[in-house]
C-alpha cells in the first residue's frame, strides 16, 4: 500500500511546487528571435473584404445543448499545434519546452473532442474580427498568464510585423494590435481580492493574506473592459486555512480557505453586479487547472509525479488536487449572480493531461533548471504549469467558439 497523503498534506503539498515556478512578471523576458512564422498565416487563405460572417460555416458553431467539457483528446498531428513554439516571439522561457530540452513533443499534437459536437476550428482572422475595438483581459495568476500568452501566439502570426507590440507595464502585460484597434491584457492578481501578494514584481510567497471584503486597487484596471476572463485558485492551496480580513474593525486571523474562497468570490460578484454592463461586456470565469504532483493518482503503485509522461490519461480521471469543495463554491457563487458569468469548466479534460506539463524543462526564479535539477524531477518537476503550445491553447479555442456562438446570435 502506498501511502496517501492526508487531504491537509495534499493541500500543503501543492504550493511548494508552485512556490518556485510561479514566475514574477518582473522575471519575464521576452524571447526576442524574429523567426518567421511558418504556420498559421492565414492571411493568404482569408479575404478580408468578403467580411466576419463569411469565414466561419455555419455548421461550424456550437449548439446551446452541447458539453463541450465533456470529450476526449484526439491524436491530431496534422493539424496540431495551431502555432509553433519557435514561431511565438512572445513565449516566455517558463514554457517553451522544447526549447528547454524536453525529448519528445507529442503533446502539441492532441485536439480536444466534445462528445456531442465539434468546436469550430479557431481562425485568427475571426476572433480578430470579434474583437476588433475591444479590450480583453486576463486576470489572475500564473495559469492565466499562460492563457493570455496562449492567445498572443494564436493570433500573432495573422498581424504583420510593425502593427503589434507587447509591453510589460505591472501589473499588466499588454498585448495591442494597431489595425483592429484591439488590447488584449494580462493583470496580475492571484487571489482575485486584494492581498500582499498583488505586487507583480515583487511579491511576497510563503507569507500570504489576503483582503477577503475588498477588490477596490484593482477595479480601476478592470472598469470598462469588454471581455473579462477571471481565475484563481492555486494560490489559496497552501494550507487548509489563510491568514485573512474581513470587514471593521480590521483583524487579521485564520479562516478556512473554503471559507475564505467563498467570501471572496462574494466580493467580485458583488462588484460585478454594480458595474459590470451586460448587453457591452461578457464576463468569463476559469475553473481551476490542474495539478499532476502524485503519479499513484493515475498509475497506482508508483511514487512519482508528472514528469517523463509522454501521453493523455485515458479517462475517467479526476485528481484530488483539483478540489470539489472550492468547485461546489463557484457554481454557488456563479448561480447566484444577477448577471451572466460564463463558466469555462476546463477542469476535466486538463486532468487528462499529465503529459503536458513543463516538468523539468522550465525553470525556477528566472532561470532554466541546471543539468542537477535536471536529473532530479521528484524535487523539480513542475506539474503546475503547461507547455506552450499545449493545453491553454485548447481553452482558448473553447473561449473563441462561446465569443463567435454569440457574435452570430447578434
Ligand atoms: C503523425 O502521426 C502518425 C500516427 O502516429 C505517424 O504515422 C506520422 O508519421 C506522424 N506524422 C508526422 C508528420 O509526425
Ligand atoms: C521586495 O519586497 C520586500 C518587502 O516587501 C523587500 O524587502 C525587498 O527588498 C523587495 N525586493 C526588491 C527586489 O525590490
Ligand atoms: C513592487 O515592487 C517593486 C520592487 O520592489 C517596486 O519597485 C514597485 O514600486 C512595487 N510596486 C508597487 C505598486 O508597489
Ligand atoms: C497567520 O499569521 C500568523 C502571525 O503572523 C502566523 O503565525 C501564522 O502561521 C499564519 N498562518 C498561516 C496559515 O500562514
Ligand atoms: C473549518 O473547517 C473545519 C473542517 O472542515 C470545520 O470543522 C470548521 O468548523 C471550519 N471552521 C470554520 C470557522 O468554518
Ligand atoms: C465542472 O465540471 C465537473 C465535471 O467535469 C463537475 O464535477 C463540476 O461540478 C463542474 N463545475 C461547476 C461549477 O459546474
Ligand atoms: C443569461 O444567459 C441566458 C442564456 O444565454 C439568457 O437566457 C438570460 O436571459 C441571460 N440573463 C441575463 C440576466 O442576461
Amino acid at each position: 500500500m502506498k501511502p496517501r497523503p492526508s487531504p491537509d498534506r495534499q493541500i500543503q503539498a501543492l504550493f511548494p511546487f508552485a512556490l518556485g515556478s510561479i514566475l514574477v512578471l518582473g522575471g519575464v523576458r521576452l524571447v526576442l528571435d524574429n523567426l518567421r512564422s511558418r504556420h498559421g498565416n492565414v492571411n493568404g487563405i482569408f479575404d478580408r473584404r468578403m467580411g466576419p460572417r463569411m469565414f466561419v460555416p455555419e455548421g461550424d458553431r456550437i449548439k446551446d445543448e452541447c458539453n463541450v467539457f465533456e470529450g476526449r483528446w484526439i491524436w491530431d498531428n496534422v493539424s496540431y499545434p495551431l502555432y509553433r513554439e519557435e514561431s511565438c516571439p512572445y513565449l516566455v522561457k517558463q514554457v517553451t519546452c522544447l526549447k528547454n530540452g524536453r525529448p519528445d513533443s507529442y503533446y502539441q499534437n492532441w485536439r480536444w473532442q466534445p462528445s456531442g459536437c465539434n468546436l469550430p476550428r479557431f481562425h485568427p482572422l475571426m476572433m480578430l474580427e470579434m474583437l476588433r475595438g475591444k479590450r480583453i483581459m486576463f486576470v489572475g495568476d500564473s495559469l492565466q498568464r499562460a492563457q493570455f500568452d496562449s492567445l498572443v501566439c494564436l493570433l500573432q502570426s495573422a498581424i504583420p510585423q510593425g502593427r503589434k507590440s507587447l509591453k510589460r507595464i505591472p501589473p499588466r502585460k499588454i498585448f495591442k494590435i494597431e489595425d483592429y484597434d484591439i488590447s488584449i491584457e494580462y493583470y496580475w492578481a492571484p487571489f482575485i481580492v486584494e492581498s500582499i501578494s498583488d505586487n507583480a514584481t515583487n511579491h511576497t510567497v510563503r507569507k500570504r493574506m489576503v483582503r477577503l471584503d475588498s477588490v477596490a486597487s484593482h477595479t480601476k484596471y478592470w472598469n470598462g473592459v469588454d471581455v473579462l476572463v477571471f481565475e484563481s485558485y492555486v494560490w489559496w492551496m497552501y494550507k487548509p486555512v489563510i491568514n485573512a480580513s474581513y470587514g471593521t474593525p480590521f483583524i487579521v486571523r485564520e479562516y478556512n480557505v473554503t471559507t475564505a474562497y467563498r467570501l471572496a468570490l462574494e466580493t467580485w460578484a458583488n462588484w460585478l453586479e454594480a458595474n459590470i454592463n451586460p448587453q457591452t461586456q461578457k464576463v468569463f470565469f476559469m475553473s481551476m487547472s490542474p495539478t499532476h504532483l502524485w503519479s499513484w493518482e493515475w498509475k497506482p503503485g508508483s511514487n512519482e509525479n508528472c514528469f517523463s509522461e509522454s501521453h493523455p490519461i485515458e479517462g475517467p480521471y479526476w485528481g484530488t488536487g483539483s478540489n470539489l469543495e472550492i468547485m461546489g463554491i463557484l457554481h454557488d457563487v456563479l448561480k447566484g449572480l444577477k448577471i451572466n458569468v460564463t463558466l469555462l469548466n476546463i477542469t476535466q479534460l486538463s486532468e487528462y493531461r499529465k503529459d503536458a506539463h513543463t516538468s523539468v524543462f522550465t525553470e525556477r526564479k528566472g532561470k532554466l533548471l541546471t543539468k542537477e535539477q535536471k536529473a532530479d524531477p521528484k524535487r523539480f518537476a513542475d506539474c503546475i504549469h503547461w507547455c506552450l503550445p499545449g493545453v491553454p491553447d485548447a481553452w482558448n479555442e473553447i473561449l473563441y467558439a462561446y465569443l463567435l456562438k454569440d457574435y452570430q446570435n447578434k
